[in-house]
Formats: C-alpha cells, structure tokens, sequence
C-alpha cells in the first residue's frame, strides 16, 4: 500500500489532522492499536480554547459542537471556601468553549466516515522504517499478517505510549519532565453541576474542582495520594471530600449521585524535543503532557496539529519552509503551555513536603490573584489560549 502520510495513532491528534490533510487533497491512513469504542470510552478534560473550536470549524467538525457546548466566559477560583471569579470576557473579550474530549473524538470518527477516510483498527507491532531518507515506510501486522505502508511522512499521533517516540534515537532525543507527588481522583455523575461555570479550589486539604459536561452531567475532581486503591473511595467519601474543599455556597447546593466513571490519575508535566526527526513528526500527547490543571492536553495537540497541517500543505505546493520549522513552532507554544499547567498545578495543590512559608506564598499568591487585575490578565490569557 502506499499513502502520502501516515498517521500513527487514532486519538484527536490523528484523527484532527487526517481530516484537515483531505480536505486538502492529501491522502493519509491511520493505524490505531485499539478498536473504536475503546477510543471513545476515554474521558478527557472538556475546555476548549477559541483556536481549537477554530480548528475543528476549519476541519468541517463543528456543527454539534457549535449547538451543544456551553460557552464559559470566566471560571472561578476559591481559597479558605471563599470563591471569587476570573471574568476572562472582561478581562481580555474572549471565553472558553466547554465540550467533552470524547465528544471531539466522536465527531472526528463521523466526519472521516462520511469522507471515506483510511482508519486501520486493531494493529500491531507498528514500526517505523528509513525516516531519515525521502521513502519512509510503516509496518504492521494485523490479525496476523504483516502489511507494508509506503509513504511520503510519518506522523506520530500515539500518544505518550506509543512507539513512535522511541523511533527517534535516544543520542538526539531529550526528555525533560517533572512528576507530581499526587493525583486527581475524577468521578463522572448524572448530576446537575454544581456551578454554571467550573470551580478550581484551593483548599489545605487538598485541591478541588468542580467541571461539567453538560446540564444534567457533572465531573468533579479532589486530589488524592496516586497509589490509593479505588476501593478505597465509595461514593459518599469522595462528596464528602469534595465538600469540604470547595466554596461553602457551593457545598450547600450540591446535588449528589451514584458515580458512572470514577478513577485516580496521575500528573506529570513532559516534554521530548526536538518534536521532529528526519521524515517523522510528533504531534500531541506523543511529544508533551501536562497535568490537567488549566485542561490544556488537548488544546496542545490542537495546535500541534495546526503546525503541521500548515507545514505539510505548503511542502505538497513546493515550499517546505514552513515544514521545517515544525518543531521551533510547536515547541515554543508547548513551553508556555508547560509553563502555565505547572504554575496552575503548583498554586493550587497541597504537596506533601510543603513547608509553612510555601504554603503562605500560596496564599498570598492566590490573594494578589483575587485583588488584581494584571495578575487575573495572565491568568485569563493563558486559560483563554495563547496565540498560535
Ligand atoms: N500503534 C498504533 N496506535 C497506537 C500505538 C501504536 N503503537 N500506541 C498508541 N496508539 C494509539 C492509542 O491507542 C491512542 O488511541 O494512539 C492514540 C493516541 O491518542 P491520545 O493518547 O488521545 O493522544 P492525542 O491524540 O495526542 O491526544 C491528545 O487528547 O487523549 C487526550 O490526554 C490527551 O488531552 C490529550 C489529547
Ligand atoms: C474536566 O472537565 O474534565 C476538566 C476541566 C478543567 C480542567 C481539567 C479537567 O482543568
């Protein structure tokens, strides 16, 4: 078989830039390891930024989205129980657009449908050959056999686990990462959220956040010790937890539920640079990961997948300039996004060997965040999204 590009991985990275690419003429297949429905069984973050609903307008995508979501136009934060607001339309005129992860994922599958686009199921053993030459080429095997995949580039949209990564030589690749000493424990309820917009709380406890999905749909989150067994968590002791972080109003109003979803994850901030080596380019989850504070995952890939749709396009028409600079591009828009997620993670959490001074700072952070309006304007730009 032979395709222009191919795409390693069917998670919104993939999927986002196989549809772009045909909508330009170019032609790619996608190769995922798991089946469809396990894709669409994961639960993700649900804050889009404005470039991101952009996108996913540019890529034809966005007509349930556009009916559906809920736009958010501030957020609110709450130290000791007391919440105030970031008003992010006040503060810098624009919002942010709330719509599940999954829901993306699912409108991406129906748009490559409708276009007949090439999404391999179920493959193994992917390997990435002659990425350092101009005919590269992907092997696989799938119910058994082996299939050859000749192409013209590679994408790497597999994510944190995924093989294509470890394709670049560890001479030229370099990690650079940082691992929290904690975890969110998320529970998904059919519920009526507690707020009409998201709550993140600071809290001596521990971290909290009140999130949604939809009207009659709610995910909460509390930090939680990684390593705690599920079990450990029934229902009523996560409300009660969640109660006791978040705002008193708010813990008055709470309408509580049996969990459909519930789980612990662990937080980690990541970076492997360069995010290109020879024909391969790494694109979202496959290169960096955030922690979810401030839910820029996805947003990430976005406009990870934005540099290389434009990159390739243009390298398709005979200009590869802006192919080859894939990796400054996208690397410098991942360091801020970094930045960002690790100053959220670190103001709002309790760390096990925090000192009183640290937690003082904290304090007084959150208290300058709540009195001023130039520190509330690098929040609110920052959550809003920064420019591509
Ligand atoms: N071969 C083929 N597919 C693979 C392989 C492999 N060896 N390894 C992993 N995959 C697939 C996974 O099964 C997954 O469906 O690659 C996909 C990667 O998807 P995500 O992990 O969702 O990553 P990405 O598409 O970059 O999405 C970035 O979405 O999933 C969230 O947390 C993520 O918010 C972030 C954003
Ligand atoms: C979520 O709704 O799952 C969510 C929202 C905001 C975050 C993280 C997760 O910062």
């Amino acid at each position: 078989m032979r395709t222009q590009v191919v795409i390693i991985g069917g998670g919104p990275s993939g999927l986002l830039l196989s549809q772009l690419l045909h909508r330009d003429g170019i032609d790619t297949v996608m190769l995922e390891r798991q089946s469809r429905e396990y894709v669409l069984s994961r639960i993700r973050a649900g804050v889009l930024e404005n470039g991101t609903v952009e996108m996913l307008r540019q890529a034809g995508v966005a007509d349930r989205l556009d009916a559906e979501s809920f736009v958010h136009s501030g957020t609110y934060l709450s130290a000791r129980n007391q919440g105030f607001r970031i008003d992010f339309d006040a503060l810098i005129g624009r919002s942010v657009t709330v719509y599940g992860q999954t829901e993306v994922t699912r409108d991406l599958y129906a748009a490559r449908d409708a276009m007949d686009g090439k999404i391999i199921h179920g493959v193994e053993a992917v390997t990435l050959h002659d990425l350092k030459t101009e005919a590269p080429f992907v092997t696989y095997t799938k119910d058994g056999t082996e299939h050859r995949i000749d192409c013209d580039y590679v994408a790497g949209c597999d994510g944190f686990h995924g093989v294509s990564r470890k394709a670049i030589p560890a001479s030229i690749l370099k990690e650079v990462e940082r691992v929290y000493p904690f975890g969110w424990l998320g529970v998904l309820s059919e519920t009526k959220p507690v707020s009409e917009e998201l709550i993140y709380a600071h809290h001596e406890r521990g971290f909290a956040l009140c999130s949604m999905r939809n009207d009659s749909l709610s995910r909460y989150y509390i930090q939680a010790p990684v390593d705690d067994p599920i079990e450990k968590w029934s229902d009523d002791a996560f409300w009660d937890e969640l109660k006791r972080r978040i705002p008193e109003d708010a813990a008055d109003r709470l309408e509580t539920g049996p969990s459909i979803e519930k789980s612990i994850a662990p937080l980690r901030s990541f970076v492997a640079e360069p995010m290109r080596w020879g024909r391969l380019f790494l694109v979202g989850d496959a290169a960096h990961i955030v922690p979810p504070t401030g839910a820029k995952g996805l947003n990430l890939a976005v406009s990870d997948v934005y540099y290389l749709w434009s990159g390739l396009r243009e390298a398709y028409q005979g200009d590869a300039a802006t192919l080859d600079q894939y990796s400054d591009r996208a690397l410098a828009r991942v360091w801020k996004a970094i930045r960002f997620s690790w100053w959220f993670t670190t103001l709002m959490h309790r760390f096990p060997e925090q000192s009183e001074f640290d937690r003082r700072i904290q304090e007084a952070e959150l208290d300058v965040l709540e009195t001023s309006k130039a520190a509330q304007t690098v929040l609110a730009e920052n959550y809003v999204g920064l420019p591509y």
